[in-house]
């Protein structure tokens, strides 16, 4: 058995379905908590939202769900006592439902077993760029791409993460050449480089290939004397001339010339092994297998903008190629007029990969909201060229999870006062700096090493929690003090949470009170108390939350329900004595309920990514 509310739902849509055949389009049966609980715990309200639409009375409406409707398993007998008002129907679960659908919840598996047809399911995430930080907004994208990975693994499904490396092209090839130089001049060791020094020749390199082409042509036109004309030009030129140097470099890069090809090796691993390790402290699942970067679709883009010209789905404009996509204005272009591909040419290439090779029926991209006319136009491309149709002959479902800006306190994009990216590696020590102090002064019994353990947690928790919780397309606030709180709806607050019922066990096998676990055969649920009853209702709810996640990849619905089911197991635990319960069976039931919570609650943060602690 699931949850309640769930089976009332679908009992109720196939009653209506049944007493209104004709009745187009979704159903909402309108199950509700009662609004007088004296009537019963939930009502539906389904006979009075529908009765315009099915031309019926609401009160006949109600009758005939009641006769037709199959809830016996479920609730208290059904009679026309039961509609109240105009329509309502109040139900009473039966004393057994509960206690029974929690036994049956408890399993290993929770309640949530894998699908019945898995589906292999691309997530692209993290996405840095070579030679770059990692910076805030590389969070959002490791963070729910990871989230969402491990959503789709729980339920079942098999899981490729594809970490899309911008890791080739002009800007690459810029700072290759760059380091090339200083390297063959001395100036850097690129054995042993680090990332710091690669964004610092990422920003060189890109101011010496902008040439001031503008502030030249005022200085001509407004004749501010040949001075400033002179400097400009000579500006210019240089820039002209790296850009050059930067084409040779991509081509040599192109033919994996030997000694270019081993400064952008050098600066790959730079790169990658410094990202890699935040991740790694991020407890973040990506890893070096998982990267398929730009460089990796290089050989592909040639053949397969040739194969769109073949078939007609890229023509010719402006010198440029490009494939107009059915329903946007803008076309996607594949191939610039001179001659250089896009990052929209090698995102087709990765759809065709992920979904005819990788075996795909669906791929969800995590990437900045910014970017979703980029997505919408090669998406629809792919689908024109084919490059989605999976072995089934069906387009794989290609989803942009799209997600917003993390915005200062002033309300702008996060940035240092100096407007300057903060790196994320900063970042992270400062919430876990922030969350030694709350545990210092928490937990003054534990040794230095222990609060270490358990601060790195709380602020790794403290961070992954404030993105996953908020609504993903929306921009948040980063706000270091509000994320570690340990009161609100925080990471800290939920590891409380499973730190207090943890410690509920800890007293129970002081005192020698063998605890419950799923193999417990003994004894079963009772589900009696008001608090009990609304623990209980919010714990079945826990599989179907982890479902709509997949489906809506929302991780935010996972966040709020653990903060409701932290607060519901609060509210019980102050209204029903654990320990000191009135009898061993009462105490040896709620017990099961303690320790249905506790796994729960782990269960969710695994799904989440979130570090569990035993003591904080
Ligand atoms: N490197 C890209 C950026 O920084 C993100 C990659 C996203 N994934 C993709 N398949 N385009 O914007």
């Amino acid at each position: 058995m699931a949850d309640p509310v769930q089976l009332l739902s679908e009992r109720f849509i196939a009653a209506i379905r049944t007493a209104l055949p004709k009745l187009e389009g979704e159903i909402d049966p309108q199950i509700a908590p009662n609004k007088n609980p004296a009537l019963g715990d939930f009502q539906c309200n389904a006979a009075l939202a529908l009765s315009k639409r099915a031309g019926a009375k609401p009160r006949d409406l109600a009758q005939a769900l009641v006769k037709l409707v199959k809830v016996d398993d479920l609730c208290e007998p059904l009679t026309d006592a039961a509609i109240a008002g105009p329509g309502f129907i109040n139900l009473r679960l039966r004393p057994d439902a509960l206690s029974n659908a929690l036994a049956a919840m408890n399993r290993p598996d929770l309640g949530l077993a894998p699908v019945e047809k898995p589906q292999t399911i691309v997530v692209d995430l993290f996405g840095v760029n070579l030679a770059k930080q990692m910076h805030v907004g590389h969070l959002r994208s490791t963070i729910i791409g990871d989230t969402l990975a491990n959503t789709f693994a729980r339920l079942g499904h098999t899981v490729i993460r594809q970490n899309h490396v911008g890791d080739w092209g002009l800007p690459i090839a810029m700072v290759t050449a760059r380091l090339g130089r200083l390297a063959s001049e001395g100036k850097v060791d690129l054995a042993k480089l680090t990332l710091d020094q690669l964004d610092e020749a990422y920003k060189a390199a890109k101011l010496e290939a902008d040439a001031d082409e503008r502030g030249l042509a005022a200085v001509k036109k407004f004749g501010l004397g040949p001075k400033a004309q002179a400097e400009l030009e000579e500006q210019v030129a240089g820039a002209l001339e790296k850009d050059r140097a930067a084409r040779e470099t991509l081509v040599k890069l192109q033919a994996h010339e030997p000694a270019t090809y081993a400064v952008w090796k050098a600066i790959a691993t730079t790169t990658m092994r410094e990202c890699l390790a935040v991740c790694a402290r991020l407890k973040s699942d990506i890893t070096d297998a998982h990267s398929a970067g730009e460089s990796s679709y290089s050989e592909e883009l040639a053949p397969l903008v040739a194969d769109l010209v073949s078939r007609g789905v890229a023509t010719e404009s402006d010198g440029a190629l490009v494939v107009r996509c059915e329903g946007i204005e803008e076309p996607c272009i594949v191939r610039k007029s001179d001659g250089g591909f896009l990052y929209a040419t090698t995102d087709l290439a990765a759809i065709r990969r992920r979904v005819q090779k990788l075996g795909a029926s669906r791929v969800i991209y995590v990437v900045d909201i910014r970017q979703s006319l980029h997505f919408k136009q090669v998406f629809q491309a792919a689908r024109q060229a084919g490059y989605a149709r999976t072995a089934s002959g069906e387009n794989a479902s290609l989803e942009h999870a799209a997600f917003g800006t993390i915005l200062g306190e002033d309300g702008r994009p996060f940035k240092s006062r100096s407007g300057e990216n903060v790196k994320l590696a900063f970042l992270l020590q400062e919430a876990v700096e922030r969350a030694m102090r709350e545990v210092q002064s928490r937990s003054r019994d534990l040794t230095e090493a222990e609060q270490r353990a358990i601060a790195e947690a709380v602020g790794i928790a403290a961070m992954k929690y404030a993105d996953l919780s908020g609504d993903r397309v929306k921009d948040y606030v980063f706000s270091l003090d509000r994320m570690v709180a340990f009161e609100g709806n925080t990471g800290p607050y939920l590891q409380y949470a499973l730190v207090r019922i943890r410690s509920i066990f800890r007293k129970a096998a002081e005192r020698g009170i063998a605890t419950p676990g799923a193999s417990a055969a003994s004894g079963g649920f009772v589900v009696t108390e008001p608090a009990e009853k609304a623990l209980a209702l919010t714990l079945l709810k826990y599989p179907g939350v982890v479902r709509s996640v997949g489906e809506s990849l929302e991780p935010h619905r996972l966040c709020g329900y653990l903060y409701d089911l932290a607060g519901a197991f609060s509210s019980f635990f102050d209204a029903c004595p654990v320990l000191a319960a009135e009898s061993e069976g009462a105490r040896d039931a709620r017990l099961r309920l303690c320790d249905l919570t506790a796994r729960v609650l782990a269960d969710g943060f695994g799904v989440l990514g979130l570090p569990v602690v035993e003591r904080m």
